[in-house]
């Protein structure tokens, strides 16, 4: 198990800036959380290394950022308006409402009573209006997916990049789900992000396909710094799928409150595009309710070897951005005995670290420390390698405290050595916050010394 309860987290969160409840000082608003100073920079961290791995590294994957409010016909055909439901039970006793598949033992939650209503069905999906007539016909959805806009956007980027099977379409992005019970901090939200990519192959090497992508996502996230020893891999049983997928691989995660999904790898075969390309009565549906408002496009793509137009398979693996920050926090945070105290420190993966590097003055008000740190500072964020900080407190001991409690890998701190030393001589003493080594390094190196730092990590 991570060495973490989810309470100690929670507070190292607030105290330090990476998470705050939304709307906090109106009370709050369930399921819903801000990222704060540290937690913005963790978050765009985690989800440029998954840019990274998913786009940039591979010859076969385009971006996109599609709308988030939806028509309302793109969740009719997808299945979600009939289909994406939780079941919702009430306690007769204490009037409290619940998952009815997250209860224990068929007890209430809040108040342990037996005395449940049935289950009945309720969509997740949040409904808002769109322009200034707010009938029942007008409404659209927040989708409660990132995958749609990759789906309705399938002929529009194959026919701007000329794409060839095998390829995929990435995107990072909010999705929203009215869930009946959030919970366990950032686990469980009600506006979250997802990091999607959906692997369009020819029917028949979905298979291979959907297996080498479980292989590659688990290893994406131990270079996360996720050990392989918190992870498992869950196959859904055929009753459990979702109502588009053929086969799911869940990668599970040991959060401090159980063992519990952090991405799953789907195969949805043709579904997606398949019922964007179909009329309703195809798919048992009723006429839509406006008139021409069928789909116009056919989502297929032309063999060239069969001169055919076929419907492509997909693979897609789909992982949560918030669950993978509230995983790799879970992970790094470390209580360590230093002499006869206890130290917090975050051990995150550097590429991962909110702040690169703390640029410290040992001395508040001596401006001729001030000024060389602010320089340093400034030549070490041109480099472009994240945030560097200027930390001018004046308490090197609460700096360096500060500094490992929100994970910032290289502490440097400018003296009076520094100042008085020779343009070509002066250094700058660099502590190294997993080991707490200290060693002096020429300010004319510092550069390559931190460039070359974050090369191997
Ligand atoms: N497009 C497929 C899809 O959305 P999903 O299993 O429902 O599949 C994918 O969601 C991932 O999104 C999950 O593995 C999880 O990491 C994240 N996720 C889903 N619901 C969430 C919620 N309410 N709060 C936080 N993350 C959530």
């Amino acid at each position: 198990m991570p060495a973490t309860s989810m309470q100690d987290l929670v507070a190292l969160c607030k105290r330090r800036g990476f998470i705050f409840q939304g709307s906090e000082i109106y009370g709050g608003l369930q399921g819903i959380y801000d990222y704060g100073p540290m937690g913005v920079e963790l978050k765009n961290n985690l989800k440029a290394a998954w840019w990274r791995a998913m786009v940039y590294e591979r010859d076969d994957v385009e971006g996109l950022d599609a709308s988030i409010l939806t028509n309302r016909l793109v969740l009719r055909h997808s299945g979600h308006e009939a289909t994406f439901v939780d079941p919702m039970v009430d306690c007769r006793k204490c009037k409290s409402r619940w998952r009815a598949d997250q209860l224990k033992d068929g007890k209430c939650d809040k108040c342990g009573a037996t005395d449940l209503t049935e289950p009945r069905p309720f969509n997740l999906m949040f409904k808002t209006t769109v322009g200034p007539v707010a009938d029942d016909e007008s409404f659209a959805y927040l989708r409660p997916e990132t995958a749609q806009g990759i789906f309705t956007n399938f002929k529009n980027v194959l026919d701007a990049t000329s794409r060839k099977l095998p390829f995929g379409i990435a995107q990072i992005g909010k999705a929203f789900r009215n869930e009946i019970t959030p919970r366990n901090f950032i686990f469980r939200v009600r506006e979250f992000e997802q990091m999607e990519l959906e692997y369009f192959v020819m029917p028949g090497v979905d298979e291979q396909a959907h297996k080498d992508w479980v292989a590659r996502r688990l290893a994406w996230w131990q270079e996360q710094g996720l050990t392989s020893n918190h992870l498992q891999l869950f196959h859904q049983p055929a009753e459990d799928l979702s109502h588009y997928s053929k086969a799911t691989t869940d990668i599970l995660y040991h959060f401090p409150h159980g063992v519990e999904e952090l991405e799953g790898i789907a195969n949805r075969t043709d579904f997606d595009l398949g019922s964007h390309s179909k009329k309703p009565e195809e798919l048992g549906l009723s006429a839509h309710v406006l008139p021409n408002a069928d789909s116009v496009t056919k989502l297929t793509y032309r063999d060239l070897d069969s001169n055919k137009d076929i419907v492509p398979f997909v693979i897609e693996p789909s992982a949560g951005v918030d669950r993978g920050v509230l995983a790799v926090l879970c992970e790094a945070y470390t209580e360590e005995a230093v002499g006869d105290s206890t130290r917090i420190v975050l051990k995150l993966k550097p590429h991962l670290a909110p702040i690169k590097a703390a640029v410290i003055p040992l001395a508040r008000n001596k401006p001729e420390l001030v000024d060389v740190a602010q320089q340093i500072k400034n030549s070490l964020q041109k480099l472009g390698l994240g945030r560097v900080l200027l930390e001018n407190t004046g308490n090197i001991g609460k700096a360096y405290r500060r500094h490992d409690e929100i994970g910032t890998p290289l502490c440097i701190t400018i003296d009076f050595e520094t100042v008085e030393q020779s343009p070509a001589s002066a250094s700058v003493t660099v502590r190294n916050r997993d080991t707490m080594a200290q060693e002096r390094v020429l300010v004319s190196e510092l550069a390559s010394y931190f460039q070359e730092f974050y090369s191997q990590t």
